[in-house]
């Protein structure tokens, strides 16, 4: 054994020069993780966004399936959406590392102080490996842990929530969350789909969540749910290992839908109502917090009805609550993301405002965030 050691000792070497390894920057300053207290908080300290240039109005879908601007604006509040145009270079991953890229900028931070990447998306660039891996790749940052957050419309605040208590433990100092989705490559765009595909966009966004010594500032807490029983209820089950590829192409069958998400409308948007007051109201009692001192709601942007209707019950004013639905659609992971870009590039967000973000979706998942800015 000693002297294939000694054969292979330049292998290592190399091996070990290659590989770059890495101590998270927090690691490396003797930080210890004391169990009874939280040593840290999280503070957002970057954020970018992109979106494709294609955009699809109404308009454009009411040529290609039986639906109208008028039901379309009605019934969800969108206006028009980007889709990623075959040739344009854009995927789920390319857009999260466009988004990416701003985000690290705005922090001030080189790419290389990120400790880990999570990356939320429903609509991954492979099957496997995970889209995190595959950003890490794209953006060079060498052997940092990415990892991948598979809870859709809810995967910001999953994502967020899980780089909060990394930081908080101190285990980490810099981690890099990424919301992107490309639903447009994998909608029905024939009447049949249109309950579910006039509502979904492409897009990203992205946040670097870095160490906050300030215990009164930054991510308060972060609140999450699940109920698997409706697992169902808004789903894509078709590409799964109940059956794999072989069977697949063996029923080569054209009017099997299992390919195409479904979503039983209805039901999603009155379980939706329901959770985003419940786990918005309870953000807010965790932290002593009254509906009027919300500074600024960004709710994913699932409906504007949704949204609308969540403004109402708490009494908040159109200044409280930023929607962007409108030019966009329903990007799942990229919602909460982008619309938190937006408000915060518009100005809409300052330092010491109280903004609570809140998501509801498949799964059925939901949470909440409520953060000191
Ligand atoms: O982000 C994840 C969470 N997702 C959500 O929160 C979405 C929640 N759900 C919703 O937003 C709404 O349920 C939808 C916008 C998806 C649908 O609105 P709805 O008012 O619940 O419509 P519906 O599904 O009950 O359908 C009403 C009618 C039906 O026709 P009939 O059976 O009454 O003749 C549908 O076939 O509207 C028809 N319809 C459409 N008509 C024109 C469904 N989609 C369309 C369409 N254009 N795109």
């Amino acid at each position: 054994m000693a002297e294939w050691f000694k054969a292979h000792a330049w292998k290592v070497c190399i091996l070990e020069m290659e590989s770059r390894v890495r101590i998270p920057s927090s690691l490396q300053k003797n930080s210890y993780i004391n169990k009874n207290q939280i040593m840290y908080n999280s503070k957002i300290s970057g954020l970018g966004m992109y979106v494709p240039e294609n955009v699809v109005t109404n308009d454009d879908l009411s040529k290609i399936m039986d639906t109208s601007n008028e039901w379309i604006i009605e019934r969800t509040g969108i206006r028009e959406r980007r889709h990623i145009k075959k040739g344009d270079g854009n995927s789920t991953v390319v857009m999260g590392v466009k988004a990416a890229k701003i985000a690290i900028d705005r922090a001030g931070i080189h790419k290389d102080e990120i400790d880990l990447i999570l990356f939320a998306t429903l609509s991954p660039d492979f099957y496997f490996p995970g889209s995190g891996v595959l950003a890490q790749d794209q953006l060079e940052i060498p052997n940092c842990p990415a990892m991948d957050i598979r809870n859709q419309c809810s995967g910001f605040i999953y994502a967020i929530s899980t780089a909060d208590q990394f930081i908080k433990t101190g285990m980490y100092k810099n981690i890099l969350v990424i919301g992107s989705e490309n639903h447009s490559g994998g909608l029905d765009f024939t009447t049949r789909g249109r309950g579910v595909s006039v509502i979904f966009g492409d897009g990203a966004g992205a946040a670097v969540v870095t160490r906050e010594d300030n215990l009164s500032k930054g991510i308060l807490s972060s609140h999450l749910h699940s109920e698997g029983k409706y697992a169902e209820e808004l789903s894509l089950i078709g590409p799964s290992t109940n059956r794999w590829v072989p069977e697949i192409l063996e029923a080569n069958d054209p009017d099997d839908i299992s390919y195409y998400p479904y979503m039983n409308g209805q039901l999603v948007f009155k379980n939706a109502v329901v959770r985003f007051s419940e786990v918005i109201m309870e953000g807010l009692n965790k932290n002593n917090l009254q509906p009027d001192q919300i500074d600024m709601l960004i709710p994913h942007q699932a409906n504007l009805r949704i949204s609308q209707f969540v403004q109402k019950k708490f009494g908040l004013s159109d200044d409280q609550v930023y929607n962007n639905i409108q030019k966009y659609g329903n990007t799942t992971a990229g919602s909460i993301p982008i619309a938190l870009t937006e408000a915060w590039e518009e100005g809409k967000i300052n330092s010491g405002d109280i903004v609570v973000l809140a998501a509801f979706g498949s799964g059925f998942t939901w949470g909440s965030s409520i953060i000191k800015w």
